[in-house]
């Protein structure tokens, strides 16, 4: 059956400005980080990009290296696009980024021009795209100068190979740099992409978000369920199909008796407020407007439509947040940390 995306996809779905720029995202977005490699069928992939679009997400995220094995998830959205979204393109948001392990030897990770370049060309391929909308580097790169990384995205954008430029788990300092570069050079940063949810709270520490702000820079939050953690997957063990099984990304130590105590006092929050668990962690990152979108990950449809369920209340008393913020520890969950701290 050809798929037919629901006539009432923009009904429901918040959009919010991308910073001082003309596009609008929507407020939760999908990641193909995570369950979209070779190693989940392509039945639940699609279904989990129909479902999105459905519920009016119309940004979808990737990366070079997004697997098992790298590349495999551009692949299967490229052949997505080509089944079920080929009348929708105009209607989508598409991103990739380079900057971690690609290929081997000097040029196939980082920031040089020679890597962004040929990886945004090899992403294209992959996905069948003539452009993506959005193109990022990926993490900050110590030893290649900032002008060489923002001249290869201004060079991207221009040569047409995406519509707009963007960062990733850049510290403020080099967030500002990045952004003058990039102004510079005619080619305005349009986005940040950091990680951010109530048990990582760096953005804030580093005064990412008010920089950002200042800039007039969009930002979308990466991990805004710590992977899982805050969601109600996890309150009463771990789940057989569960990321915390799978040994990729969510490491052994994560789930902890200290980092269990706060979601069990969080998911109290929650039920109080009449959302899951899930729903009012999306809504704490949203909250306030200076997050313009969550990015989440799936495993199955069923998530997603719950989370879109966080946008029906993105307000929080202030005995709510001082109640978060008393209940929740800063749990060591950031493996995005080294980028961010490079001076
Ligand atoms: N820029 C970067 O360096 C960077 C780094 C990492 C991620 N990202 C981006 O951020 C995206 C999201 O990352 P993430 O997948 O870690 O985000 P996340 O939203 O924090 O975690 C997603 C996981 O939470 C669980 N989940 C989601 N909704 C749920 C619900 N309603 N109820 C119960 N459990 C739920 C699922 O776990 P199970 O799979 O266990 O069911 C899902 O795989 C990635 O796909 C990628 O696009 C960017």
């Amino acid at each position: 059956m050809p798929y037919v995306p629901a006539e009432n996809r923009y009904e429901n779905m918040l959009y919010r400005r991308c910073g001082r720029s003309g596009v609008q995202l929507p407020a939760i977005s999908l990641g193909l980080w995570h369950n979209f490699g070779g190693d989940t069928p392509h039945d639940i992939k699609r279904a989990m990009c129909q479902t999105a679009f459905d519920q009016g997400i119309t940004h979808f995220d990737l990366a070079n290296n997004y697997g098992p094995p790298p590349g495999s998830a551009e692949e299967a959205f490229g052949e997505i696009l080509k089944t079920d979204f080929a009348g929708y393109r105009d209607e989508l948001i598409i991103s990739s980024k380079a900057g971690y392990l690609m290929w081997p030897g000097p040029y196939g990770e980082w920031g040089s021009r020679k890597y962004l370049v040929a990886s945004c060309d090899q992403s294209l391929k992959r996905m069948g795209l003539d452009y993506v909308d959005i193109f990022y580097s990926h993490r900050f790169d110590p030893d290649t100068p900032l002008e060489e990384t923002m001249g290869a995205l201004d060079y991207i954008v221009r040569s047409g190979r995406a519509q707009y430029a963007g960062i990733s788990s850049y510290n403020a300092h080099r967030t500002a740099e990045a952004v003058a570069i990039l102004k510079d050079l005619g080619t305005p940063c349009l986005i940040h992409q950091p990680s951010y949810n109530i048990l990582n709270r760096w953005v804030d520490h580093d005064g990412l978000l008010d920089t950002l702000e200042d800039l007039g820079v969009g930002s979308i939050a990466f991990t805004p369920l710590a992977q899982g953690i805050l969601t109600n997957k996890y309150l009463n063990g771990v789940p057989e199909d569960s990321r915390a099984t799978q040994g990729k990304s969510l490491l052994d130590g994560m789930i902890n008796e200290r980092s269990l105590a706060s979601v069990r006092a969080l998911h109290d929050v929650a039920e109080a407020r009449g959302q899951t668990l899930a729903q009012m962690a999306l809504a704490w990152v949203l909250r306030g407007g200076r997050v313009t979108t969550a990015l989440i990950g799936a495993s199955k449809p069923a998530q997603i439509e719950d989370c879109v369920g966080a946008i029906k209340n993105l307000e929080f008393t202030d005995a709510e947040l001082a109640k978060i913020d008393e209940i929740s520890s800063e749990e060591d969950i950031n493996l995005w940390a080294r980028s961010s701290e490079t001076e």
